[in-house]
Order: C-alpha cells, then sequence, then structure tokens
C-alpha cells in the first residue's frame, strides 16, 4: 500500500476511449472476418475494463480466457523477470488468439506472453493494447494495435492500478503527487 497522497487528473476520457475501440474493433473485424471462433485472452489484472469493453464491440463470434503474469513489483519500478500467475484454459494451437494488455511500459510481460503463446502454434496470434509508453521499452516489440501512445506519466483508471486502487476509475487519469 502507498502513503503518499496523491489526485488524480484526467488524461483521456471515457468517451474517447470508446470512439477508439470503436475504430479498433473495425480494423480487428476486418483481420479476423474469416474466423470460426477467436479466442480473446485478457491478461489479468489491469486489462478486466478493456476486455469487457472491447468483444461488446466486436461482433465476431469468440471466447474469452486469462492469463495472468507478474512484471513489477509492489512499486513502481518494472523489474524484469516475467511469471506466469495463471495460465489458459483452453489450448490454442490451430486457433485464431488476440491478447489484450492494458498497457505496454518497458514491453516485458507483452514480448514474452506472445513469444510463449506463439510456441503453442496458433493459427494466428495478434496483441492489443490500450496504451503505450514507448520512451520506457527496454525491449523491442509493439502490439498489432496500440489504443493511445502516451507520455512516460504514471497513469491510472480504466483497469490500472496504482497500489491496487483507483482500478474502477471510468477514465485514464494521470497520478499527481501532493506531499
Ligand atoms: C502491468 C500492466 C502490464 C505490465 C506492463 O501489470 O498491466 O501487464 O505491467 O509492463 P511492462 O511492459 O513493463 O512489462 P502489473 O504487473 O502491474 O499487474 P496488473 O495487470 O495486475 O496491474
Amino acid at each position: 500500500m502507498t502513503d503518499r497522497t496523491y489526485v488524480i487528473d484526467e488524461m483521456i476520457s471515457a468517451k474517447a476511449i470508446a470512439a477508439r475501440i470503436e475504430a479498433l474493433c473495425r480494423e480487428i473485424k476486418a483481420e479476423f472476418s474469416d474466423t470460426d471462433k477467436l479466442v480473446v485472452v485478457g491478461l489479468l489484472r489491469g486489462s478486466f475494463v478493456f476486455i469487457a469493453d472491447l468483444v461488446r464491440e466486436l461482433d465476431l463470434p469468440i471466447e474469452v480466457d486469462f492469463l495472468e503474469a507478474s512484471s513489477y513489483g509492489n512499486a513502481m519500478e518494472s523489474s524484469r523477470e516475467v511469471r506466469i500467475l495463471k495460465d489458459l484454459r483452453a489450448a490454442i494451437e490451430g486457433r485464431d488468439v488476440l491478447v489484450v494488455e492494458d498497457i505496454v511500459d518497458t514491453g516485458h510481460t507483452l514480448s514474452h506472453v506472445t513469444r510463449l503463446l506463439q510456441s503453442r502454434n496458433p493459427k494466428r496470434l495478434k496483441s492489443i493494447a490500450l496504451l503505450d509508453k514507448p520512451s520506457r521499452r527496454e525491449v523491442d516489440f509493439k502490439a498489432d494495435w496500440t489504443g493511445f501512445e502516451i507520455p512516460d506519466e504514471f497513469v491510472v483508471g480504466y483497469g490500472i492500478d496504482y497500489a491496487q486502487r483507483n482500478r474502477n476509475l471510468p477514465h485514464i487519469g494521470k497520478v499527481r503527487f501532493t506531499d
């Protein structure tokens, strides 16, 4: 837990997120228009809000699965080790898969997870991240679709936490410490 005091300034409104998701889903539907069923994989926990809005905008046959990886400690620093805490329920060999992430920061998490899932021989594997902080990248990785590129600010909301708080904000906010 944190004992720092902070305020949250709105950075990306709920309306802007919804509009961007509509546009992204048009592209995803075009890419997977021939799928018999798309496995949409949310990376826990941060993606739970994004995946919920995304799948309701995607009128394709889908199933939903979740995977939990950990790359951060309790502080703001990212560690390099990526551990799989919860694996998929479904086998994905020969299947269409879309991995859904809230934010790509150093890139370790999503690059590790996509390599892992690729090794299971899916038919097609694509990734989408709502937010991307390219200035923080430590490994060469880019999601196939990105909602918004943002500067190196500490963001919360729409699934993203600060010490497990603020995930339920409907928009993306920027943390400003006041102590
Ligand atoms: C955050 C975020 C991404 C990852 C991005 O997850 O949700 O999964 O870090 O960082 P990276 O690009 O530097 O690897 P976190 O481990 O904080 O877990 P959470 O999703 O449960 O909040």
